[in-house]
């Protein structure tokens, strides 16, 4: 089947990795960005681009129609305000996996975060983002839709493809990783069945770039646990 992509959070810091990254790989895709002139700078014609505010809107059937993947690496500017988190990162993405019409076949690939599952994280920021991160995580995991959550250590702007990716679970561990790596990750869950129902870490650690990405996902555990 051919691919036609999705991207909330196109205009951001990770976003603007996976949109080019898919431009590169020649997939049609269609952005959301409240500032259309944004993404129209970001990315000239090569995208179709959706207006829209993931409070404000009622649906997002005009950007989740016929596509076979939806990135979403999106997340609220605000701590408490209208836009805050819960809105934003749980009730936008809940938004677009309704908006998916019955019967599409949807491989969704979220950006999480690490610390999501720890109890009492030692950053326990305004508006409990990584709450609302782990919400919308298990509104995803508990869809109809197909499935990969990638939850980045502490991100950076370094350049991708310089350092080893690791890929862990049970949410224990702690690192750093770019952006643009973390956009080569979800790019490459595309490909391989194996990312499919995978929720996982993601951290750059010195040593070789990953060369056999079926292997990188296959020896993730699917996740049983919808809590
Ligand atoms: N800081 C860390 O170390 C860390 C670690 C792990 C995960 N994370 C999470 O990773 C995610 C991506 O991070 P990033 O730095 O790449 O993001 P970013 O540069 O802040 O970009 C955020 C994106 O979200 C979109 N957005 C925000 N509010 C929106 C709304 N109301 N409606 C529609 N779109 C909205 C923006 O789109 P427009 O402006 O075009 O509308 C923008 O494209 C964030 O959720 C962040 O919390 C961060």
């Amino acid at each position: 089947m051919e691919k036609i992509a999705a991207v909330m959070g196109a205009t951001g810091k990770t976003g603007k990795h996976i949109v080019q990254k898919l431009i590169e790989k020649n997939i049609p895709v269609r952005v959301l960005s409240r500032n259309p002139s944004k993404a129209k700078k970001m990315f000239g014609n090569n995208v179709q681009i959706i207006e829209g505010d993931l409070v404000q809107v009622k649906d997002l059937k005009e950007l989740v129609r016929s596509v076979t993947h939806l990135f979403a690496a999106h997340g609220a500017d605000n701590e408490l305000g209208e836009d805050r988190y819960e809105l934003v990162d749980f009730e936008g993405m809940k938004k677009a996996l309704k908006s998916v019409p019955n019967g599409q076949t949807t491989h969704v690939i979220y950006m999480s975060s690490i610390y999501v599952e720890r109890k009492n994280p030692p950053y326990n920021f305004p508006g409990n983002p990584l709450y609302w991160k782990r919400k919308a995580e298990q509104s995803i995991q508990k869809s109809v839709h197909a499935y990969t959550i990638v939850r980045p250590g502490w991100l950076n702007n370094d350049k991708g493809g310089k350092l080893r990716i690791v890929a862990e679970q049970g949410d224990q561990g702690d690192g750093k990783i770019s952006r643009e790596d973390v956009a080569a990750v979800m790019l490459q869950a595309m490909n391989f069945e194996s990312a499919k129902g995978k929720t996982f870490e993601v951290y750059n650690v010195a040593g070789a770039l990953v060369k056999n990405w079926n292997n990188f996902f296959s020896r993730l555990e699917r996740a049983v646990i919808l809590s």
